[in-house]
């Protein structure tokens, strides 16, 4: 066990754990973050994804120990309200179904906008590969042009 000293939603926190522990296992069982998923735990599906330094990254097979200073953005840190224009939109075209892969997906898709803000849909198709098997993907991509539209800060 070691301590390590994370940016986690831009607030400093410690944790004790292996050095070899994924961050998706620190966020959850350590800091309460569970808004993100475990699905695969082979970096596939994307259910675990979270911003480090505001890039999609998947949690799962990352070892803590590799984190670093880099700031770990998580669907709970996303926005303050619950109002990041892809979350707005998301509701707007109610996108989610069982939900399960929601929050990885919108990281995704907040991540793309900030470096690309009016992704064409082959540059959502190319992005987007995290897994969602109830088939939300039409929806998720008429919501990435609909936040696109609503514009999301860089
Ligand atoms: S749980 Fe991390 S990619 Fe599937
Ligand atoms: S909404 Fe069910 S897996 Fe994506």
């Amino acid at each position: 066990m070691a301590k390590f000293n994370l940016s986690v939603n831009n607030k400093a926190m410690s944790v004790d754990v292996d050095a070899d522990t994924p961050l998706l296992w620190v966020l959850r069982d350590h800091l309460n973050l569970v808004g993100t998923k475990f699905g695969c735990g082979l970096a596939q599906c994307g259910a675990c994804t979270v911003h480090l330094n505001g890039t999609a990254t998947r949690s799962c097979l990352l070892p803590v120990s590799q984190v670093g200073a880099n700031k770990v953005t998580t669907i709970e840190g996303l926005s303050e309200k619950g109002d990041h224009p892809v979350q707005l939109a998301w509701d707007e075209v109610d996108v989610a179904q069982c939900g399960y892969c929601q929050s990885g997906q919108i990281m995704q898709a907040a991540a793309l906008l900030k470096r690309n803000p009016s992704p064409t849909d082959a540059d959502i198709d190319a992005a987007m590969t995290n897994i969602c098997r109830c088939g939300t993907h039409f929806r998720m991509r008429k919501a990435i042009h609909l936040a696109a539209k609503k514009g999301v800060k860089r």
